[in-house]
């Protein structure tokens, strides 16, 4: 590794952050980018590209997140000239092929990694399910499908592994927890460690797409469709091969985060 400074794109959110809290403790200098950051990045404005690119080594990379156009990828590589690039992709994303981010990303970095997480635990309480769980009912399409949630904090010292050290380049991870459980059973133990009911129901795809701003509804209601068909009912070794040891549970995650009582894993 050089010294230049990594480049963190998404750096302020749920694993961006987390990332670079990592690097500050290890003392690896890093430079978070995003549309709200001092250096601004943004994924759609070219002229913010060059200065957030100037002298950074490795590239974190969260490809646009609240738009499906990932067109802009190639011409950002192409310009970075990075080494090494850690791509956030997404398990399951290969569905219909190969995902554009992960073909580019492989085609343009000499050396690359290839993050591919269940759906974060964190959704739960700083995501796209918070708000329902603040308001005490929580409605997706999942029905009671399963998904073997993975921790940000599981994804973020895999992604710092790959960013700082060798023996990852050419891995792609898929990331999970350590079991699959189901939507209401992840809700019922959030309910239990906070002490306030919180209920979960139905909701069709469309009727979810409609609370969710942005072209990305319609894409996160077919995946939670798909969820209560059983596609995210699986753990994934990605933690393990990384890393060398089991992945956080989902009871760990519920207890960190809203826990003032004991909760089971
Ligand atoms: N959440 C999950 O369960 C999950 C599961 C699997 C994979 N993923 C993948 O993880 C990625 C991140 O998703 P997330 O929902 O967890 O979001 P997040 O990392 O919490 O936030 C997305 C980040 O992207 C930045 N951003 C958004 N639009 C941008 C733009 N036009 N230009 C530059 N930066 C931009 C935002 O910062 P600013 O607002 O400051 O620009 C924010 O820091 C997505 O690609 C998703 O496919 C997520």
């Amino acid at each position: 590794m050089t010294n230049a400074p990594v480049l963190l794109l998404g750096g302020l959110g749920k694993t961006g952050r987390r990332i670079a809290d990592r690097l500050e403790a290890r003392g690896v200098p890093f430079r978070a980018a995003s549309r709200s950051t001092p250096v601004r990045f943004d994924w759609d404005d070219e002229s913010t590209w060059d200065t957030a690119l100037a002298g950074t080594g490795a590239i974190y990379l969260v490809p646009p997140a609240e738009h499906l156009d990932t067109a802009a990828i190639g011409p950002l590589l192409a310009r970075a000239g990075a080494r090494r690039v850690v791509l956030l992709s997404a398990r399951g994303a290969d569905f219909a092929g190969e995902p554009v981010p992960e073909r580019v990303v492989r085609e343009r970095s000499p050396e690359w990694t290839i993050l591919r997480p269940s759906w974060f635990a964190q959704n739960f309480s700083e995501g796209v399910f918070a708000a329902g769980i603040e308001a005490g009912e929580l409605k997706l399409p999942t029905r009671d499908g399963r998904d073997a949630f993975i921790d940000a904090e599981d994804i973020a010292d895999v992604a710092v592994a790959a960013l700082t050290e060798d023996g990852h380049a050419g891995q792609a991870y898929d990331l999970s927890g350590p079991e699959a459980i189901s939507f209401p059973d992840a809700v019922a133990r959030i309910a239990e460690a906070t002490g306030r009911p919180i209920s979960f129901g139905y909701r069709t795809p469309a009727e979810f797409a409609a609370t969710v701003p942005g072209e990305l509804g319609e894409l996160l209601g077919a995946l939670l469709d798909g969820i209560a068909q059983g596609n995210g009912d699986y753990v994934s070794d990605g933690v393990r091969r990384a890393l060398g040891r089991e992945p956080r549970s989902f009871g760990d995650f519920v207890a960190r985060t809203f826990g003032s009582q004991p909760v089971q894993a």
